[in-house]
């Protein structure tokens, strides 16, 4: 079963959209394994960003993920990379298909709300990044047949 790493960003805590995206990702039938609010610490943003420490965005994007809580999430699910990441949408929330987050709710790149892992490997990667072993649950919901074949 696929991980993906959910971050409802600084912006969109900020905005009270945490139960809004949180409900697109459950009522996708995504299963949670782990939730938490914390304060992502510099240390921790430069290793989740790492491959774009080269880019002149990486130092707003750190001051970005840093400058308030954010709610982190590993969800579950067959597909979960891709079905995350087009509940998010684009990029660039202006290029964002309507009735994605993205598209929805947000205007710039650098407030685009929300984030979510990009690849399979990276998915296994950034969940360990941000929860210990002890804080994920191994859990199976009575929906399950219902959503996955
Ligand atoms: P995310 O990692 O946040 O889920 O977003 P993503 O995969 O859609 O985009 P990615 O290429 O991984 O970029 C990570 C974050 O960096 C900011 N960004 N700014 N100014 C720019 O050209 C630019 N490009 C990327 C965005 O906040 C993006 O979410
Ligand atoms: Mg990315």
């Amino acid at each position: 079963m696929e991980r993906t790493l959910i971050i409802i960003k600084p912006d969109a805590v900020q905005r009270g959209l945490t139960g809004e995206i949180l409900r697109r990702f459950e009522a996708r039938g995504l299963r949670i394994i782990g939730m938490k609010l914390i304060q992502v610490s510099r240390e921790l943003a430069e290793k989740h960003y790492d491959i774009h420490r080269e880019r002149p965005f990486f130092g707003s994007l750190v001051s970005y993920i840093t400058s308030s809580p954010v709610v982190v999430i590993a969800l579950e699910g067959t597909n979960a990379i891709e079905a995350a990441r087009g509940t998010i949408g684009a990029t660039n929330p202006t290029k964002a298909a309507a009735g994605t987050i993205r598209g929805d709710f947000a205007l710039e790149i650098g407030r685009n709300l929300v984030h979510g892992s990009d690849s399979v490997e990276n998915g296994q990667i950034e969940v360990a990044n941000f929860f210990d072993e002890s804080e994920l649950v191994s859990w199976q919901r009575n929906t399950d047949p219902w959503i996955f074949e």
